[in-house]
């Protein structure tokens, strides 16, 4: 079932003095619901652009563009409140907490000094009850591994534990989707790896996670690929249909075990399709060898 729909979106940015940039040009595409997306483009591509829009952030800026989210048309809730499927009353915040957004920069993601306070910061605002805070604070910091450290200030810890206190801070939110906008980018390797698992943990539990990288190791973890250039979609398809494909056209790298491969087959190999990643790489190899 598709969770969000994006009908003839176009998005362009006004620069003033009446100059302008199209950033995202007749995008249409779905979301299904439960799915593990990664988004991938070269710099400039769109991608932050289009993670703005699919919470209803910004809205698409062409009068025949949609974005539908979880059957609510952003614009349409934007100029005031809409009944849903089942006749409840959606605002736009509403449809930002349905799809949480975790940033780049671990540092401008926090707003309280202690990390419970911080993670406590969206439900207050809703005004839930105190028990249901609590609660929620509790299970959002269980879930990225991060409740031994409720009680710390935010400002002692790493940057990738910094990144875990905001994924609980869009957990407490009860999102159906998490766009993670490069969130892995300015963390060393293992701070990568614990995103990456915490991302693939809650896809698990059935949240829908869209995961803008540069990374093409963590792309080809995804269940499916949107590779963005100059604001379209250039390949849309399953790592293995992508990374089957000339990507550095579009700006991209392969990922290292299928780079590996491709020149494993220069020399004779022959494998059945892109090897994405070192274990089917490995189990390639090991076949021709018998
Ligand atoms: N606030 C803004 N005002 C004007 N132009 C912008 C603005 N933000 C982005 N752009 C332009 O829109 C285009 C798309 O930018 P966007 O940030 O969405 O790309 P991106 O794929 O996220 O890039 P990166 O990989 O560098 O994060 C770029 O040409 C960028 O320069
Ligand atoms: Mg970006």
């Amino acid at each position: 079932m598709s969770y969000i729909v994006l009908k003839g979106v176009n998005f362009t940015y006004s620069l003033g003095e009446g100059r302008s940039l199209k950033a995202l040009k007749n995008l249409s595409f779905s979301v299904e619901k439960g799915s593990f997306v990664a988004l991938v483009g070269m710099n400039g591509s769109g991608k932050s652009t289009l993670s703005k829009l699919l919470n209803g952030l910004f809205l698409p800026t062409n009068k025949q563009g949609q974005v539908i989210v979880d059957g609510i048309n952003t614009k349409e809730v934007e100029d005031g409140t809409v009944k849903d499927g089942d006749g409840n009353e959606v605002t736009a915040f509403d449809v930002r907490r349905k799809v949480g957004i975790v940033f780049q920069n671990p540092d401008n993601q926090t707003v309280a000094t202690i990390v419970e306070d911080d993670v406590a910061f969206g439900p207050e605002n809703i005004g839930l009850p105190r028990e249901e805070i609590v609660e929620r604070v509790t299970s959002a910091l269980e879930s990225v591994g991060m409740q031994d450290y409720k009680d710390r200030p935010v400002s002692k810890l790493s940057g990738g534990q910094k990144q875990r206190v905001a994924i609980a801070g869009v957990l407490a939110m009860r999102p159906d989707v998490i766009v993670f906008d490069e969130s892995t980018a300015m963390l060393d390797p293992l701070g990568r790896r614990e995103i990456m698992s915490i991302a693939k943990e809650l896809n698990n539990q059935g949240i829908t996670v869209i995961m803008v990288t540069h990374n093409m190791d963590e792309a080809a973890l995804a269940d499916r690929i949107i590779v963005l250039s100059k604001g379209e979609v250039a390949l849309d398809g399953t790592p293995k249909e992508v990374f089957s494909q000339d990507v550095t056209r579009f700006g991209l790298t392969l990922p290292p075990a299928t780079e590996t491969a491709n020149r494993l087959g220069a020399v004779g190999f022959d494998f059945d399709g892109a090897m994405i990643n070192e274990v089917e790489l490995v189990e390639g190899i090991c076949k021709q060898l018998r």
